[in-house]
């Protein structure tokens, strides 16, 4: 398993560049299966995850090709094979479920292995269910596996979840684009990625409106067509690399970014005395001088300040002047980050949901682990403004969702490389 070191105290100058939304491509992948014509994604980020999905889209016998670096898929669902998706897949990722409402709706069958459990929460699927159960699927829970079944086909409803769930909103969207009638859709997911979803599945035909607001109403069709997409800017990289100056100091330009993708995290930032400005290229963000100032923060959901940034920010956190209290209510557990931090000489106190954090001058290097996604990226972060070195081990949670961390901060100026081992 590869390391990442990172030796701290290099101010950042130079440019990013930012990617395609991992979790914009997890949702239009399998969108392909809505559709016997083929159906190509521009603009894909390079990423464990979207080999994953690849994977899961073939075991289905998709067709899903990587061109241009893996910056192009083309992806074909002309004959499918299989409508299971495995244990061993979902457990990895939890995304896989996204072939759940686009089976029913081309197959009128799926049988798709809960997630289980994973770090930073149990992360359920009761609202993908009586959402899909609504326009008439009938789904069973056997062995671990969710066993759904649509008879008579797909009918619109009138769904309201009780929580905004992302998944849930993708998967009830995906399956009404061909549900008979219409699907009206209340608190609805407002996130960028639903926004491009939709952009995607209207290319291909679909008739859908309301995206981005907390009601979506989809008027089925009979069939999908083959399209081209761009993915949309990563707002979740892209908030990630913006606390890099902040942390370190410097100036960097974020390249594809703007702050319409993150109005909430750009309020955030200027509050703690970050300079955040539009560029026609991007976003640049530079420390105006010395340690950020303490702020407090609440992850919501869009267009609220995203929980995939939340470690991100504790680690801002961790070397601002003043005390900040981070309130976490999107997930049970997200505060995994906060333990390692503290090897690094932070002063974090979790009590449940919140976590009071004690800024610090300086933080010191130190062997840490990732433990998922975002908290591994947290420790990166940290590790910029930390004396001395930090070593990352477990990096293949970072891989999935950030590509070559260490090549987007070596050439800003920041002194890191990782260590490939067996
Ligand atoms: C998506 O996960 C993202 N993943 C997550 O990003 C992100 O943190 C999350 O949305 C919230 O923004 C992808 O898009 C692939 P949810 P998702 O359904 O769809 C509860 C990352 O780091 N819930 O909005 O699974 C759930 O337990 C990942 O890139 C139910 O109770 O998120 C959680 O507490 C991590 N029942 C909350 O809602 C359900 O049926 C948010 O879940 C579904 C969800």
């Amino acid at each position: 398993m590869d390391s990442i070191i990172v030796t701290g105290g290099a101010e950042l100058r130079g440019q990013i560049p930012i990617a395609g939304a991992k979790n914009a491509c997890l949702a239009l992948m399998p969108a392909t299966l809505l559709s016997e014509e083929p159906l190509t994604l521009t603009n894909a980020p390079r990423l464990s995850d979207i080999k994953t999905m690849a994977q899961l889209l073939q075991s289905f016998g998709a067709e899903v090709a990587s061109l241009h670096d893996g910056q192009v898929l083309s992806l074909s669902s002309h004959d499918l094979t299989g409508v299971t998706a495995d244990y061993d897949i979902v457990r990895k990722m939890r995304a896989s479920n996204l072939v759940l409402g686009p089976l029913l709706a081309r197959e009128g069958r799926a049988v798709v292995s809960l997630p289980g459990g994973c770090a930073i929460g149990a992360r359920p699927m009761d609202l993908h269910i009586s959402g899909l159960e609504a326009l008439g699927a009938e789904i069973e829970l056997r062995d671990g596996y969710l066993h759904a079944v649509a008879p008579r086909g797909l009918k619109g409803a009138v769904i309201e979840q009780r929580f905004a769930s992302v998944g849930a909103t993708e998967n009830i969207v995906m399956a009404a684009a061909l549900a008979k009638g219409t699907t009206v859709l209340k608190n609805a997911a407002r996130e960028p990625e639903i926004v491009d979803l939709v952009k995607c599945l209207r290319a291909m035909g679909a008739e859908i409106g309301g995206e981005g607001t907390s009601e979506i109403s989809v008027q089925g069709v009979d069939r999908l067509r083959g399209a081209t997409h761009s993915v949309v800017t990563d707002r979740i990289e892209l908030g990630t690399y913006m606390i890099a100056p902040a942390i370190a100091g410097g100036e960097v330009e974020l390249l594809g970014g703007h702050i319409g993708l993150l109005p909430a995290f750009c309020e955030k930032l200027d509050e703690a005395g970050i300079h955040v400005s539009q560029t026609p290229a991007g976003l640049k963000v530079a420390r105006s001088n010395g340690r950020a100032r303490a702020i407090n923060v609440r992850t919501e959901v869009f267009p609220g300040f995203p929980t995939d940034l939340q470690a991100q920010m504790m680690a801002l956190m961790c070397t601002a002047d003043g005390v900040s209290v981070l309130e976490e209510t999107i997930f049970e557990n997200r505060f995994m980050h906060a333990p390692e931090l503290t090897r690094m000489g932070a002063q974090i106190e979790v009590h449940g949901g919140h976590a009071t954090v004690t800024g610090v001058e300086r933080l010191k290097g130190a062997p840490v682990m990732a433990t998922d996604l975002r908290a591994s990226v947290s420790l990166i972060l940290a590790g910029l403004a930390a004396e001395g070195e930090t070593v990352v081990s477990r990096v293949y949670h970072l891989d999935r969702g950030y590509e070559r961390v260490e090549g987007k901060l070596s050439a800003c100026g920041a002194r890191i490389e990782r260590i490939r081992t067996e």
